[in-house]
């Protein structure tokens, strides 16, 4: 069975096409547009909605060609439901609507933080039932199967770790996206400076980190230092939230997910924190990671195969798709 996935819940339009082999997920194809913020400013809504109609029949019809496959070969086509920003959520369910109508094959809406956690364990072999760190722009979330549902365990009570590094890096005058450039710079930082660890529970919170980390660009401090405390107190924050999540469930398999997921000092910080619970590590490939068609063609394939039906009446998208409200058939 081939599924052609669209993503489209923020800055990525993605199309992916994956089959169904013995239960693994085989990727044939996975290609992306991301829309950049003008002027280094933050998402617009309308404006990326707007890239992501500009590109997403192009990507389509390259999507097909890179996977070598015909139009009447997609049994299914799949799309981001939520959570993400309405008029790009709109703009992704149209096309798979009108796709759909046109090949006369059925739709599935999914949940895209759920797809992040379903690639890494269709396509890492050993990957099971893993706690997913999902980290990304909007998005921060500890998430792990428990009692028949996907629940997260801790999460951000105000911005998405991805968006405090873009939001000071746009301060200190960095283009989008700022997370890479911010690794780079703290691998120059030789001095910690104090900055606001906030856990509340299971959950953490970064925007008095960030103002912290603004007063300290005023008071002339050096801007490597800087990344660096920054990388190192929202990373031992998110590892020991994770942590917890995985004692608390028992699990002994951790994944990364999401575009922050791609930095080196957090992958080793998660992975330090792995081995010394004996538990195994595991990180999707970068095209993989960053949010992308294929995870969401991937897990449509999962619904699908399970006995869930959509049809277009009722492909409605989300933009406040809980993670808990999936009901997930396909797992036991
Ligand atoms: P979502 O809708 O899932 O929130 P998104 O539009 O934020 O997605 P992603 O591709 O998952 O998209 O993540 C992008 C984020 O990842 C940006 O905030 C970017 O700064 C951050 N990022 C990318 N690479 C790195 C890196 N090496 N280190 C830190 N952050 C990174
Ligand atoms: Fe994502």
């Amino acid at each position: 069975m081939i599924c052609l996935g669209i993503e489209g819940t923020a800055h990525t339009i993605g199309i992916g096409l994956v089959e169904d082999i013995n239960g693994r997920c085989h990727i044939l194809s996975n290609v992306i547009k991301i829309y950049k913020p003008k002027h280094g400013g933050g998402i617009h809504p309308r404006e990326a909605a707007n890239h992501h109609a500009t590109y997403v029949a192009d990507l389509i019809k390259e999507s097909i060609k890179k996977a070598d496959i015909e139009y009447a070969d997609i049994d299914l086509v799949a799309f981001s439901k939520g959570p993400g920003l309405g008029p790009c959520l709109r703009t992704a369910a149209t096309a798979a609507r009108a796709l759909s109508l046109s090949l006369n094959k059925p739709i599935m809406g999914v949940n895209h933080c759920v797809a992040h956690l379903e690639i890494g364990r269709g396509t890492i072999e050993k990957c099971r039932d893993p706690v997913l760190l999902y980290v990304s722009g909007a998005n921060t979330q500890v998430i792990a199967f428990a009692e028949g549902k996907y629940r997260v365990f801790g999460e951000t009570l105000d911005i998405g770790i991805g968006n405090c590094l873009d939001k000071f890096g746009r301060y200190i005058g960095l283009d989008f996206p700022c997370g890479p450039k911010i690794e780079k710079l703290a691998e120059k930082g030789k001095q910690y400076l104090e900055l606001p660890y906030s856990i509340k529970g299971m959950d953490i919170a970064f925007s008095g980190l960030l103002t912290a980390a603004e007063q300290y660009v005023k008071h002339g401090k050096k801007i490597e230092d800087i990344c660096y405390s920054i990388q190192e107190t929202t990373f031992a924050a998110l590892t020991e939230v994770t942590e917890r999540a995985m004692a608390h469930t028992e699990k002994d398999e951790v994944l990364l997910g999401g575009g922050v997921a791609c930095n080196k000092r957090l992958r080793e910080m998660v992975k330090t924190m792995a081995q010394e619970r004996d538990a195994h590590f595991f990180v999707p490939s970068h095209d993989l990671c960053v949010d992308n068609g294929a995870m969401i063609a991937w897990l449509g394939l999962l619904m699908y195969k399970s006995g869930i039906r959509m049809n277009v009446e009722n492909s409605h998208i989300d933009q406040r798709f809980r993670t808990d409200r999936v009901d997930v058939s396909w797992r036991d």
